[in-house]
């Protein structure tokens, strides 16, 4: 079988800052990074909308011979991941893999609390999907999740206005109302990719004792890791150590934008996907 590079998708730009995580810790694989930025925010979204985007972003990929998918979107892997997994791929290719952030992260996300709460940062459609909750109670049944929807946070970041006052506001009310759900959180998650560019002004607002964590490099390994268990899949994947970047919106936006996530300017393909 050819050796193609693995998929990652994500509504806009959050993606990238998962992305920039494989790379890091898996730097000998090709990727390509798919960014639906026509139709984001999916935060909003009706779980319907949100699985047909997805659904069709992943078919994009898989038609590009991407035998792997990462699906680098909290509200697409709450409101999607399963029934594609479960429903869409043994019809679709029964062959390729489609893997989320939200289990990997809540496999690991026990280790860092004392206290035994965690608190949860996240869009409206992952906190109402409640599968963070749902997820973490497999793994550690004891730890309770605190959630807080933070609506403001991704236009913010999309709008480029994450370091302005504005973004002071929102992020000053958010974690005040987060940390008054449970007063024993030790260990604060970022579940939504957008977040890591927040990440100064959360901590601004969070007292010392308490960590905050960002997905990145927890997905990567649990990546990582998946490989070592899949030798099947990770033959699969080819390694030439490109990435190539597409959008569903415009490229000089795209490719504006991208760098701030990404840390690096990039060159984006603009492609329809309906
Ligand atoms: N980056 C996405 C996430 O991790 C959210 C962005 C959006 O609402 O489209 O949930």
């Amino acid at each position: 079988m050819k050796q193609q590079p693995i998929g990652v998708f994500d509504s806009g730009y959050g993606g990238l800052t998962i992305l920039k995580e494989f790379i890091h810790t898996l730097p000998q694989y090709d990727y390509f990074y798919l960014g639906d930025n026509a139709r984001a925010p999916y935060g909003p979204r009706s779980f319907e909308t949100v699985y047909r985007y997805t659904l069709q972003c992943v078919q994009w990929l898989f038609a590009r011979g991407c035998p792997l998918v990462i699906v680098a979107c909290n509200t697409a892997s709450a409101k999607a991941l399963r029934t594609i997994q479960q429903n869409d791929l043994p019809r679709i290719n029964p062959q390729n893999r489609v893997l989320g952030v939200i289990r990997p992260t809540t496999e690991m996300i026990g280790t860092f609390t004392r206290s035994n709460e965690v608190g949860i940062l996240a869009t409206a459609g992952t906190v109402l999907s409640e599968s963070y909750v749902i997820e973490t109670k497999k793994f550690y049944p004891h730890v309770k999740v605190y959630q807080e929807a933070c609506p403001m946070w991704v236009p913010l970041v999309e709008n480029n206005e994450y370091k302005g006052p504005g973004a002071d506001y929102f992020v000053e009310k958010n974690v005040k109302n987060l940390l008054g759900k449970g007063k024993l959180i030790d260990t604060v998650l970022l579940a939504c990719t957008h977040y890591p560019l927040l990440k100064d002004k959360i901590r601004a607002y969070l007292p010392d004792h308490i960590s905050l964590l960002s997905q990145g490099e927890i997905v990567a390994k649990s990546l990582e890791h998946y490989f070592e268990r899949h030798p099947e899949m990770e033959s699969r994947c080819s390694k030439q150590g490109t990435v190539q970047f597409y959008t569903t919106d415009s490229t000089e936006d795209f490719d504006a934008h991208a760098a701030t996530f990404f840390g690096k300017s990039i060159h984006s393909e603009h492609v329809n996907i309906e």
